[in-house]
């Protein structure tokens, strides 16, 4: 997810079991010219990380293929993934959900991307661009030799508005032997284990991990307790402090601030101004001032959630 499946959020997502994390979209361009420093840190794993799928983001055959060679060199990818949902209008004509306007464009993209590494090649896909073609484009990126399709179920017109349709992606499931995974509106493990019945191969979590990566321990083991505030103030903190060492303390800080509100959302209610005081924060200190009293008296270790 752009924005948010950076390093902080995939490692915390990992250590809460998720079987695999993919990265932010790359733009393949950007990767090849080496003038996007942003693609360069959005690729790099953090230390020890393994299962981590590199998402890569165009349209032209030679450059996702350099792209893909790249990203395995650099970033030790597990696989490469072509991002065939990205609705937003500023890449359109470029790729992402365009592709599911004339996928045998994509088809072309894949091949020359299994061309050039020795890795699995996978692809995420909306419905179709404006109505559903999710089928005929899945069984085209088969032939095309994808290992693995996600569906978000939902065309790129739909962008993120209405409920995801799970039954047009348990006939996409059914229609290809490729494993498929299903994407949309999974906001709890309760929702998880019911879409794992429409014959998907696995769930995709995006948004339903923001502010809450426990969901895959939720998941995961049977009569996991929920946290309480102390344990998602702990969470809270550990993504902080990560994220000060992963971009330095300004920018991740920054981005800290969208993404604590998240944390926000499933904590008890919360004195206003300690909300608003953390969505304005500028620095790490401000940060522990501001959440360490929630955590109490426990231990940094025995706090963190995310290691338990
Ligand atoms: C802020 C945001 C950024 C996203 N970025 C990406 C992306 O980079 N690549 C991608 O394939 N999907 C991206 N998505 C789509 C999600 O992966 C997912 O398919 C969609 O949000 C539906 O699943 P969810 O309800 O679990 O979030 C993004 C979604 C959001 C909300």
């Amino acid at each position: 997810m752009a924005g948010y499946s950076d390093a902080p959020m995939r490692q915390l997502c990992a250590e809460a079991g998720a079987l695999w994390t993919v990265s932010e979209m790359i733009s393949s361009r950007g990767l090849v010219l080496g003038n996007e420093d942003a693609d360069l840190i959005i690729g790099k794993p953090y230390k020890g990380e393994v299962g981590r799928v590199v998402q890569l983001f165009g349209a032209d055959p030679d450059i996702l293929a350099e792209a893909s060679r790249k990203a395995a060199e650099w970033f030790d990818a597990a696989a490469i993934d072509l991002n065939m949902g990205c609705p937003v209008p500023k890449v359109r004509g470029k790729g992402g959900a365009c592709l599911l306007q004339t996928p045998e464009v994509a088809y072309t993209l894949i091949s020359a991307m299994r061309g050039a590494v020795p890795l699995d090649v996978s692809a995420k896909i909306r419905l179709g661009f404006d109505t559903n073609r999710a089928v005929e484009v899945a069984q085209g990126l088969e032939a095309a030799g994808v290992s693995l399709i996600t569906v978000h179920g939902r065309t790129s017109a739909q962008r993120y508005t209405g409920q995801a349709d799970w039954d047009a992606i348990a006939a996409v499931a059914a229609s290809v032997r490729v494993p498929v995974i299903g994407s949309g509106d999974v906001l709890s493990a309760e929702q998880a284990r019911e879409r794992l019945k429409t014959g998907v191969a696995a769930v995709m979590i995006g948004r339903g991990a923001v502010g809450q990566p426990w969901i895959f321990s939720e998941l995961l083991e049977d009569g996991f307790a929920l946290p309480d505030l102390k344990a998602w103030a702990s969470t809270a903190l550990r993504h902080t402090r990560l994220n000060a060492q992963w971009y330095g303390e300004w920018r991740g800080m920054k981005q800290m601030r969208k993404v604590l509100p998240r944390y926000l959302a499933g904590a008890e209610p919360l004195p206003s101004e300690l909300r608003d005081a953390l969505v304005r924060l500028d620095t790490l200190l401000q940060a522990e001032a501001l959440l360490r009293p929630l955590v109490g008296q426990m231990e940094d270790g025995r706090a963190d959630l995310a290691s338990a």
